[in-house]
């Protein structure tokens, strides 16, 4: 089982920077090596300062963008240009100012019903790796909540527990939303996980998925363990202040 490595920074600029070097890495060995970087994109607040360091100078230009297809972990059940929609957060702050086309960026369809969202992405994301058991993304991006959920993977709810599908829908009662999320399947396939935490009401979740810190039942977020691949939690010194 992947362990996940711990990196600890002043605060989220050093998070941010630590991310996008990492990315940039990420993104050039996976061209060099399979010609295309597959890039799956966090959702929530905690990526936008990366997102917005990718788009400018040494980033924007260091990294082969015209070579890098974007995923999404999860998505809100709203519509496309809904504040709270994943991807307008990453349309608005990486997509659009990168000057990406639409057929680099693979949106799941929230708009559609949670299960007919799910299944088409499910299809889309198989035709991206119709020769592996796993999707085998180069880079995923994931957030962590308070509650250690992590995607649209929460404490307790069936799609953490799925364990054939690469996209699920996902009921979440603690929001009473539904969400369409990658499962732990899916991320069990990633080349490299990079999770971001920034802020004081991540440390507990942090310290527990990540720190060794006792608690009762695993968190989604210490769930996603590649078979084959690299995990790192890069955390600012609030969200690394209850880890040991
Ligand atoms: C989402 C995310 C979710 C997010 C965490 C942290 O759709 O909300 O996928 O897993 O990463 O909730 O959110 P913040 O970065 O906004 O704290």
């Amino acid at each position: 089982m992947t362990q996940a490595t711990v990196h600890r920074f002043d605060d989220a600029a050093g998070v941010a920077q630590a991310a996008a070097e990492r990315l940039r890495d990420a993104a050039r060995e996976a061209v060099a090596e399979r010609g295309r970087f597959v890039f799956v994109l966090a959702g929530g607040r905690t990526p936008v300062p990366l997102y917005d360091l990718l788009t400018r100078p040494p980033f924007r230009d260091e990294i082969p963008w015209d070579q890098t297809i974007f995923l999404f972990g999860d998505e809100r059940c709203v519509p496309p240009d809904h504040a709270e929609s994943n991807y307008k957060r990453a349309l608005d702050a990486l997509l659009a100012p990168l000057g990406v086309t639409d057929k680099q960026v693979f949106r799941i369809e929230c708009e559609l019903k949670p299960l007919e969202a799910a299944a088409r992405y499910q299809l889309q994301v198989r035709e991206l790796f119709t020769t592996e058991l796993l999707p085998r993304f180069d880079c995923v991006l994931l957030g962590i909540g308070a509650d250690g959920h992590t995607a649209s993977l929460f404490p307790g709810t069936d799609a953490l527990d799925e364990p054939r599908r690469w996209v699920a829908p996902n009921h979440v009662p603690q929001l009473d939303a539904w969400r369409v999320t990658l499962t732990t399947t899916a991320l069990a396939g990633a080349r490299r996980v990079i999770f971001l935490a920034t802020g004081r009401d991540k440390a507990r979740a942090v310290a527990e998925a990540f720190g060794g810190v006792d608690h009762p039942t695993p968190l989604p977020a210490e769930r996603i363990r590649p078979e084959d691949g690299r995990v790192e939690v890069l955390v600012d010194a609030e969200a690394g202040s209850a880890l040991p």
